[in-house]
């Protein structure tokens, strides 16, 4: 499958893994830029500049295909060194970057001195068009359904999708709610030239987290999802359990005098927990509703061949059967 994204790119086809705090090490983003998508190590995941460099020597060990680095601009307790980040992405020789959170701007004409291509991963189609006015190659859409940082705006992909078609010039990747072939069909019908997947790659073996994570991934379905922090105006949605019950209880109590102090011990530090140790009720961590359509753990690469295989099998018979009046299979 060729478009605007696999060419900018390089790539064999159009799946993206993105940025995924403690998941997205260099074992993971190796794989997936080996099976022919495009792989991304979570920059922040590592605590220094130096300690990315190390992570990207170690993807670059295990692949030779492209792979990028996710940047994520968050509103943290301090703020990481940026440019320092850059400086490692760029004098590792990785050419692409996700960078999400918020806008780019500042930081874009290093990343353009560098050579670096720069995916923007954003919410609504106004930061998409702020982004493609910056200089962004392309951009993510992550729809109401994604894990994480949905924004504030609730609108699904369904409704997204088109109208970032209609605004946008740069290609686009569709991201929130995808998890097999039937999803980057549909996203392609709306006008994307790719996805990017983030809850779905974290239930497949590659994935370097505890059994527990990937366990809770199979179990849940698409009920088992919450949004917290929307009173922060920082909404996230997240896999539900004992600690998000807390800070649900929390949110209600504080109401609108919420500070991110109250709820720090359910959101603060819990990743380590949670993907590392497998103490999957410890707190707030990202979960799309796409989780209602994992029901195994798969490798990375039995995963993408089987997107492609059944967006095949959907585009060229499904469809153009249906295209052609056929209503029996044949
Ligand atoms: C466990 C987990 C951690 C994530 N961490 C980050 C992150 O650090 N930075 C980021 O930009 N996006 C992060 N995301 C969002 C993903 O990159 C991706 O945009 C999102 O998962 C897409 O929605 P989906 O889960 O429905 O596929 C995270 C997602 C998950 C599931």
């Amino acid at each position: 499958m060729r478009t605007r994204i696999t060419d900018l790119f390089g790539i064999e086809h159009p799946i993206l893994q993105g940025g995924m705090h403690y998941v997205g090490f260099a074992s993971l983003a190796a794989a997936v830029s080996e099976a022919g998508g495009l792989g991304f190590i979570t920059g922040l995941t590592q605590r220094t500049p130096e300690l990315l460099a190390k992570e990207i020597v170690k993807a670059r060990e295990l692949t030779d295909k492209p792979i990028g680095v996710n940047l994520t601009f968050l509103p943290t307790f301090s703020a990481p060194p940026y440019p320092e980040y850059i400086q490692a992405i760029a004098e590792n020789g990785v050419s692409i970057v996700e960078t999400a959170g918020r806008s780019p701007e500042e930081y874009m004409p290093l990343f353009k001195q560098a050579g670096i291509k720069v995916i923007h991963k954003c919410t609504s189609v106004r930061h998409a068009l702020k982004a493609e006015r910056i200089g962004c190659d392309a951009v993510s859409v992550d729809g109401f359904e994604c894990g994480g940082h949905p924004g504030e705006d609730d609108i699904p992909n369904m409704i997204l999708l088109p109208l970032a078609a209609e605004a946008l010039t740069v290609p686009f990747v569709a991201s929130g709610g995808i998890g097999d072939g039937r999803g980057l069909v549909a996203a392609l019908a709306l006008g994307a030239e790719g996805v990017n997947m983030g809850t779905r790659f974290v239930a497949t073996k590659d994935a370097p987290v505890h059994e527990n994570v990937k366990q809770a991934l199979v179990d849940a379905t698409e009920l088992d999802t919450r949004l917290v922090m929307r009173p922060l105006r920082n909404t996230e949605r997240v896999l539900n359990n004992a600690g998000v019950e807390k800070i649900r209880q929390i949110e209600q109590e504080k109401g609108a005098s919420i500070k991110i102090d109250d709820i720090f011990e359910q959101v603060a530090g819990v990743y380590p927990k949670v993907m590392v140790e497998g103490q999957v009720e410890a707190g707030a961590w990202s979960c799309g509703l796409v989780v209602g359509l994992i029901h195994d753990v798969p490798t990375v690469k039995e995963l993408v061949d089987r997107i492609m295989s059944e967006a095949d099998e959907i585009i060229s018979k499904r469809l153009s059967r249906s295209m052609s009046g056929a209503l029996e299979a044949a």
